[in-house]
């Protein structure tokens, strides 16, 4: 037998009890150190297989491969995460930690003002949803990831997009997202979206970009703290979905939890989280869509990566850690397309009066595109890189404003979500802020830019990556 294959049975079961694998292998065998070693290549005798064989038939959930219910979850011990600490536990030099149950982005105030006073999300919707005219589903759904789906004020767009074009195509639609207060106003949007189409099976999970597609991890310690949610919501009304999708709010809260890589400073998840939601009446047409825990095929129609990365991350983080793996995801036919800010436009013209010298966006499409192409080298050979003329890849957003507001005296919550656009589209850190607040030169220079153009635009740049059909 190969190591590989009784690898995968512990790592099976210890996802499924919750154990850690060093406890499985003290349990097992008393041998705290039995996983790491066989995953190093060391071999291990037919009674030690015997026994590690035995203790997975009659371990604490015996054979157990079936779904875990909401029930289970609960009343299970929550699984203890190697070096984290434990989640549930009471108030600990850890609990302490301001690390801890950090407010997700510094500019949450930032973004919901910027959503609401831009049309970004709904452009940005719009040129998603041109896609659907290109792809060409397979039974037996419509595969669609959102590689990071923030508030879903894209995603669903997307999906009563999705809906006009094939109202009658189940949908399997998976979303990254490792904010706990995005998935919150997320699924607040959701129960109309079941409403409308039935056939829906929406998965949310906090995974990273090089597992969320296929719904599983890599590392064997969080394998065994794994979550695995399964909601069927019953009735059939938007109001019903709406009660039992509230209800998960403290099940979210003990579990989507998330904290600061003290290596990159990127946000990292406590434990991997996937939620499955479905609705009970359509269990039966939806049963082979029903993604089951232990990984899925990824295989996407449609991949979203809308702002998936920050204007300042390093060429190489874009391609290689975030464009590359999506573009991996894409089943034959495929098409992931990726949307960024590109900069330029009367947004700039305010930021280069405020900071002169600051310029966010020095990646460009061509420059991504060319990285991740190198990056996959032979597994890229199946796909099409399209960068498209600026005409095609470039759109514009604007700031919505009342006809006659910037030819007369620019009201001050007019200059203020102009400002807060500027910034928030150029990502400025809050201290750079801090500094150029203390007067009113911002205010002046944002009025000045309004009036010179009549209004506020932005620029963001897109292209796609398609896999051919086969
Ligand atoms: C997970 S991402 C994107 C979520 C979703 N895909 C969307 O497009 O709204 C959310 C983060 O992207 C950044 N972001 C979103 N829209 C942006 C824009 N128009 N310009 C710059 N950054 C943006 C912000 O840092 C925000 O916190």
């Amino acid at each position: 037998m190969h190591a590989e294959e009784i690898l995968r049975e512990i790592s099976d079961f210890c996802r499924r009890s919750g154990l850690a694998e060093s406890t499985f292998g003290r349990r097992a065998v008393n041998d705290g150190k039995l996983v790491s070693r066989l995953r190093d290549g060391g071999r291990i005798t037919t009674e030690t297989l015997d026994r590690i064989r035995n203790f997975i038939a009659t371990g604490p959930l015996g054979s157990n491969t079936g779904r875990t219910s909401a029930i289970e979850l609960e009343r299970r011990p929550a699984p203890h995460y190697p070096g984290i600490g434990h989640p549930a536990a009471p108030a600990s030099a850890d609990a302490q930690d301001p690390q801890r149950n950090f407010r997700f982005f510094d500019n949450r105030q930032k973004y919901l003002l910027f959503v609401n006073t831009c049309s970004e999300k709904q452009v940005v919707a719009h040129r998603v949803a041109l896609e659907l005219a290109n792809i060409h589903p397979r039974p037996p759904a419509l595969r669609l990831f959102d590689a990071g789906v923030g508030d879903a004020s894209v995603l669903t767009r997307v999906m009563r997009a999705m809906h006009e074009r094939f109202p009658a195509m189940p949908f399997y639609i998976v979303g990254k997202e490792i904010s706990l207060e995005d998935i919150r106003l997320t699924l607040e949007k959701m129960p109309d979206r079941f409403f409308e189409h039935p056939a829906t099976v929406l998965v949310l999970t906090n995974l990273y970009y090089s597992e969320a597609p296929w719904l599983t991890t890599h590392s064997l310690s969080a394998a065994s703290s794994f979550v695995w949610h399964e909601l069927a919501l019953t009735g059939n009304s938007a109001h019903r979905f709406e009660t039992q999708i509230a209800e998960l709010q403290p099940f979210l809260a003990e579990n989507w939890k998330a904290r600061l890589s003290p290596k990159s400073g990127n946000p990292i998840y406590e434990r991997p989280i996937v939620l499955v939601i479905y609705r009970e009446d359509h269990r039966f047409l939806l049963d082979s869509i029903v993604p089951r825990r232990g990984g899925t095929d990824a295989n996407y129609d449609l991949v979203i990566a809308s702002q998936p990365y920050r204007a300042r991350a390093s060429l190489e983080f874009k391609a290689k850690r975030v464009i590359a793996p999506l573009a991996r995801a894409l089943g034959p036919g495929g098409r992931l397309i990726a949307i960024h800010s590109h900069g330029n436009g009367p947004g700039m013209e305010i930021i280069q009066k405020v900071w002169p010298n600051d310029n966010p966006f020095t990646t460009d499409r061509h420059q991504i595109l060319k990285t991740v192409k190198q990056e996959l080298g032979a597994a890229g050979r199946d796909l099409n890189f399209n960068a498209y003329a600026d005409n095609r890849s470039l759109f514009r957003y604007d700031m919505h404003t009342l006809p006659t507001e910037i030819s007369t005296a620019i009201g001050t919550s007019t200059l203020f979500a102009a400002w807060n656009a500027a910034i928030y589209v150029a990502q400025v850190e809050d201290d750079r802020l801090a500094e150029v607040v203390k007067d009113s030169h911002y205010l002046d220079a944002t009025g000045e830019v309004l009036k010179k153009h009549g209004g506020l635009w932005f620029w963001d740049e897109s292209f796609v990556i398609s896999r051919k059909r086969e």
